[in-house]
């Protein structure tokens, strides 16, 4: 049977959850109290973060749901929200591409580890995705084990293919075929 991929277990009290409107709220709260360590990863982790630019996108992100065209999850442990968990899918080509972030103090748990090895599983079986991507700055070292940890392969480095605010650095694409 498909269906949604709402909430799925991770074990050890871990879960996956759809990020809907009802976690837009503890979802900014989460992302403004890591905004320091997030902006060295990631493009959207701007200084000044509105409550409203985390609802907008995750307006966004559930119209793309309803199409197919993302997953975007939060991450939960005791059933509290840790960390986020996204893909974006492109059903022509039957390939999609995997972000994810933690609270540092849920890192080293394996959580995104285990939910990177579910979303693979759901959108490859309920979804026909063959290619995954992973797309981080070659100096993140965390996030490449991640990658790694999961079977996926590095391809190849992408030339100043990062950016956050004014920097750009080389990223790392890995790939998986399933
Ligand atoms: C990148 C990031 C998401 C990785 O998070 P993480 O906590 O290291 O990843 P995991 O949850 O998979 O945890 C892995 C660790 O848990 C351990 N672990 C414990 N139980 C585990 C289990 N059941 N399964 C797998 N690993 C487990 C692993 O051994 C590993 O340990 P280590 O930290 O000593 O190497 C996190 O560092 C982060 O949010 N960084 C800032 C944002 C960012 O860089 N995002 C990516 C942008 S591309």
């Amino acid at each position: 049977m498909t269906v949604a991929f709402l909430q799925h277990e991770l074990g050890d009290g871990g879960a996956l959850a759809l990020r809907d409107l009802t976690t837009a709220a503890p979802m900014h709260r989460l992302t403004a109290a890591n905004l320091d360590r997030l902006r060295h990863w990631e493009d959207w982790a701007i200084p000044d973060l509105q409550d409203g630019a985390t609802r907008a996108y995750t307006r966004i992100q559930l119209a793309a749901f309803a199409e197919g065209r993302a997953l975007p999850l939060a991450i939960l442990q005791g059933g509290a929200l840790v960390g986020s968990l996204g893909a974006r899918i492109d059903l022509q080509r039957e390939s999609a591409e995997l972000g994810y972030w933690i609270d540092e103090g849920f890192e080293g748990r394996g959580l995104v580890t285990r939910g990177v090895r579910a979303v693979v599983r759901h959108l490859a079986e309920e979804r026909g995705i063959r290619r995954f991507e992973i797309r981080t700055a070659v100096h993140n070292e965390r996030s490449r084990a991640v990658a790694e940890r999961t079977g996926f392969a590095l391809e190849g480095v992408l030339t100043g293919a990062f950016r956050v605010g004014a920097e750009r650095y080389d990223a790392a694409l890995y790939g998986l075929v399933v």
